[in-house]
Parts: structure tokens; C-alpha cells; sequence
């Protein structure tokens, strides 16, 4: 792991090269941001709860058929995935409305929706990753219109097999960000599962457990994590 393998510095994790071509590092990093950035602080301790909850939730998910990257856990917060030509593409679902939502229109946060939303925004921090419509994403040949039809497609899926995974835990699955690539023409789940890229609220409280915490200055998130981390395994 030296600086010259490094392939790409993310604001929550590396990624170095590894001897085989076809398989990269992924290593979980302590920082925190928000707001494209704006905010930012370390805090020891993330990394690591963020790559062991991540692991479960994938370790779950590859049982339940879907396709993803990892490999397997190198150490607590280091992570061997299948290098794969990665979409520019936020793929966010959400089952409450919250977050940007409520902001867009106006509308009282905490309400379950009738059916799921599929949100897709452009990966860029120059531009502050827009809000990006299918028929954006196929005209600009950022993915063709079976590629966009089967990443909601596993989307969805993945959403109706996290809510009862969260649900056990006692958390309501509020929304959350996936990101997809193709490695042999195969479409996977990349990235993490984390509570820096989703919305988790306590069934019965309504309380955050999520980086809300951190953004809205409402807690410890590390404390918050790790509880996060507690409950997913003894529940
Ligand atoms: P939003 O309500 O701010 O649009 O966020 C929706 C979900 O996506 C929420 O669970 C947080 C997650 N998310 C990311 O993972 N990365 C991001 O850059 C943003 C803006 C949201
Ligand atoms: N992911 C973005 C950031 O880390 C935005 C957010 O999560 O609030 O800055």
C-alpha cells in the first residue's frame, strides 16, 4: 500500500492497485464530509465501523443473490473488490421522505411513500453531483437504456431485501445511495453500505443513526456507528 499503487483518493476511502489486474484495495478512511465537503473533520474509529457495517451488509446481500464486488475483508477496515468500470452515477432510493426531497418540494420529512422513489445524480464534485433523468443518462452514453433499466431493477431489489435487514435491527430504512460497475459485461454493486450513504432512523425514537448526525451538528457520530455496528449483529 504506497503512495505510487494509490489509483484513487475518495473523501471516505482509497483505492490502491493490487498485483492482479483485476482486483483493487479498497481501504476505509476516518475522515468525515458533508456538503460536497464543505464540512469535514477526522474522526477516529469511522473507518473501521463504516468498512465492518458495510461487510455485513454485503455479506448479507451476496447470500441473497445479488452480485457485488467484494471479495473479502483483509483486515477491520480494508477491503479486496473486483476492479470494474464504475458508473458516474448516485443511484439514491428512497422509502421516507427526507433530506433533499423535503427540501425540494416542500413536504414533511418522516412520511413513508407509496411506493419507492429512484433518484440518479452525476457523479461530479465540480459540479456538486446534479440530479441526472434516464433520459439524460442515455443520451450523454453514460449508460445504455438496458444498463439503466436493470440498475433500478437491482436497486429496488436491493431495497426490499434491506428494509426487513434493518427492520430486525429496529431501524426504519429511510433512503440511501448504491453505486454500480461492470467488470465482463456483468453489472455490479460497488462502493459501500454505510451509514455515511444512507438514512437510518430508530423504529420507535425516530432518532438519526446515520451521518444526519454529523451534518446537522446533532451528535457523536462515532458512538452513533458504532451502536449502528452493536445492533446489526446482536439483533
Ligand atoms: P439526499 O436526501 O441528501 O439527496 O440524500 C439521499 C441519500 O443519499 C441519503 O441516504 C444520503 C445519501 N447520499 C450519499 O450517500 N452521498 C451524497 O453525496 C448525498 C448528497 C447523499
Ligand atoms: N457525500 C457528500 C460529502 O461527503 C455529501 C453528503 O453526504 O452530505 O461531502
Amino acid at each position: 500500500m504506497t503512495e505510487e499503487n494509490l489509483l484513487y483518493t475518495g473523501k471516505a476511502k482509497n483505492v490502491y492497485k493490487t498485483d492482479n489486474d483485476d482486483e483493487v484495495l479498497m481501504v476505509y478512511k476516518d475522515q468525515a464530509t458533508a456538503f460536497n465537503g464543505k464540512k469535514k473533520e477526522i474522526l477516529p474509529g469511522k473507518g473501521v465501523l463504516n468498512c465492518q457495517i458495510s461487510a455485513l451488509v454485503f455479506d448479507y446481500l451476496i447470500k441473497n443473490g445479488i452480485k457485488t464486488h467484494l471479495i473479502k475483508n483483509l483486515s477491520d477496515h480494508e477491503q479486496l473488490v473486483k476492479k470494474t468500470n464504475v458508473y458516474p452515477l448516485e443511484v439514491v432510493v428512497r422509502n421516507i421522505t427526507s433530506g433533499s426531497l423535503v427540501k425540494k418540494f416542500h413536504i414533511d420529512e418522516g412520511t413513508r411513500l407509496k411506493e419507492p422513489i429512484i433518484e440518479f445524480y452525476y457523479k461530479s464534485d465540480a459540479l456538486d453531483d446534479p440530479f441526472i433523468n434516464d433520459s439524460q443518462v442515455h443520451a450523454l452514453e453514460i449508460a445504455d437504456k438496458k444498463d439503466i433499466a436493470y440498475i433500478k431493477e437491482m436497486a429496488l431489489k436491493i431495497n426490499q431485501l434491506l428494509i426487513p435487514f434493518f427492520d430486525k435491527s429496529d431501524f426504519d430504512l429511510v433512503d440511501f445511495k448504491l453505486e454500480f460497475g461492470k467488470v465482463d459485461g456483468e453489472i455490479i454493486l460497488v462502493d459501500e453500505f454505510s451509514p455515511d450513504n444512507c438514512r437510518l432512523w430508530d423504529k420507535t425514537s425516530h432518532d438519526s443513526m446515520d451521518k444526519d448526525v454529523f451534518r446537522k451538528h446533532e451528535g457523536d457520530l462515532v458512538k452513533t456507528y458504532h451502536e449502528v455496528l452493536q445492533r446489526l449483529t446482536t439483533k
